[in-house]
């Protein structure tokens, strides 16, 4: 019973990985799809393919943070340990050659730091001194929602300019933060700077209205915690914050719109990541239509995660009935078959439904070109478990069982 859908673009990882014309790579998706696992499966490909490459991490897991040297959370990429970026024989000096030459630098997003490099370099020093020094100012630039995507971004828009500057990477890939929605990540920079420009920080300060009247989460937070100690020390922070962040409100605005810019240039590209899941894939779709609306591109889409097809050739409904037939037997090994035989019917039915849901997303979406990547046994911890996805989304196919 296989419903028609749509036959699924395969995305070709290596051509967007080698495409020199290519700088930017952002990986986005719902929280815990696989966006850090993808960001640095594709930056560790890429570099072992030839090209210059640093990945900002937003997050990532101890484990693979360690097995990538960047624990320390110094807001600087550092060169990756154990990159094999191959002979640089045949490359000559001048050509570029997709053998050899490669690098992989990472960086772990520390975003307390981005914002106060953002004050620093928006500001005289004196003034700068009393904005990062301000209570008010530490409270917002730590707590409020969409502070970490909007800091991803402002560090994407430095490393891009480095990038320029220095010839030192030639792509830059860029994890996205661990938010509920993927469409967070767009819609921060004008959410922070709405904040900043004032208004909203007028409201706050006013006293006939209170801040009983700001809804938003970023805002209860951050007036939780001016309410529960509000008082005169407070206030005057606040104050002094305001009107020490005026002068800025036109550079974060501006700085915002050249990010946005470099989002929407050609040599950007989305990789939206989901799971094969009917939540994850209906965000993926919002995802992408607005991607489209707001002139982003879009590279394709990961579905990460997906339940592996069992290698026996038995329908579900056979192997199901197979259990019925032996699950109440008297001796042990029969009942051990028709456990077995219960956990394949159970995998295959998962894998259609998979499928299923799969196809749904292809009819609705035809040109998004897509590749599949199966779950492997365990977490994806260090360069080999990298490795072993980037050559699974280079469409090397390999045993995950
Ligand atoms: N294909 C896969 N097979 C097995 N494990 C995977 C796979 N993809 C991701 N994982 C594991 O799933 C966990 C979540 O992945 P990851 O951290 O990349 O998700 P994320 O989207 O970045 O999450 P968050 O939204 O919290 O940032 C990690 O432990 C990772 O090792
Ligand atoms: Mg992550």
């Amino acid at each position: 019973m296989t419903a028609s859908h749509a036959p699924t673009r395969q995305l070709d990882v290596d051509a967007l990985l080698d495409d020199r014309r290519r700088r930017i790579v952002v990986c986005c998706g719902s929280g815990g799809v696989g966006k850090t696992t993808t960001a640095a499966s594709l930056a560790l490909r890429a570099a072992e393919r030839g090209r210059k490459v640093v990945v900002l991490t937003i997050d990532p897991a101890r484990r693979l943070a360690q097995s990538m040297g960047i624990e320390a959370l110094d807001n600087t990429p550092r060169p990756v340990p154990g990159v094999s970026t191959g002979s640089t024989t045949g490359s000559l000096d001048g050509v570029q050659s997709l053998d050899g030459a490669g690098s992989l630098d990472a960086m772990m997003l520390d975003m307390k730091r981005t914002f106060d490099e953002v004050v620093e370099s928006q500001a005289s020093p004196e003034k700068a001194r009393q904005i990062l020094d301000n209570p008010f100012y530490i409270a917002v630039s730590s707590s409020f929602a969409g502070t970490q995507e909007y800091m991803a971004m402002e560090k994407l828009g430095q490393l891009d300019k480095d990038a320029r500057a220095s010839g030192r990477w030639d792509l830059i890939v860029v994890d996205t933060p661990p938010s509920r929605s993927a469409l967070d990540f767009l819609d921060a920079p004008e959410r922070l700077s709405s904040f900043l420009d004032g208004r909203f920080m007028r409201l706050l300060l006013a006293p006939a209205r209170g801040p009983a009247r700001l809804m938003s989460a970023g805002f209860n937070m951050v007036t939780k915690a001016v309410t529960t100690i509000i008082g005169g020390q407070v206030l005057s922070d606040m104050q002094a914050f305001v009107s020490a962040f005026d002068t800025l409100f036109g550079g974060f605005r501006q700085r915002a719109q050249r990010t946005y810019e470099l989002l929407q240039a050609d040599g950007t590209s989305f990789v939206v990541v989901a799971a094969p899941e009917p939540d994850a894939l209906r965000e993926a779709a919002y995802f992408v239509e607005r991607l489209s609306a707001e002139r982003m591109p879009l590279a394709g889409l990961v579905v990460n995660r997906a339940s592996v097809q069992p290698d026996v050739d038995l329908t579900a409904a056979a192997a199901m009935s197979g259990y019925e037939r032996l699950r109440d037997s008297s001796d042990d090994a029969s009942r051990m078959a028709a456990g077995l035989l219960r956990l394949h019917a159970d995998r295959r039915l998962i894998v259609e439904r998979e499928t299923r849901l799969r196809g749904r997303f292809a009819t609705a979406h035809p040109d998004v070109a897509t590749v599949v990547l199966p779950a492997l046994p365990t977490d994806v911890h260090d360069l080999d478990g990298l490795r072993r996805i980037g050559d699974l989304l280079g469409g090397e196919t390999s045993d995950v069982a």
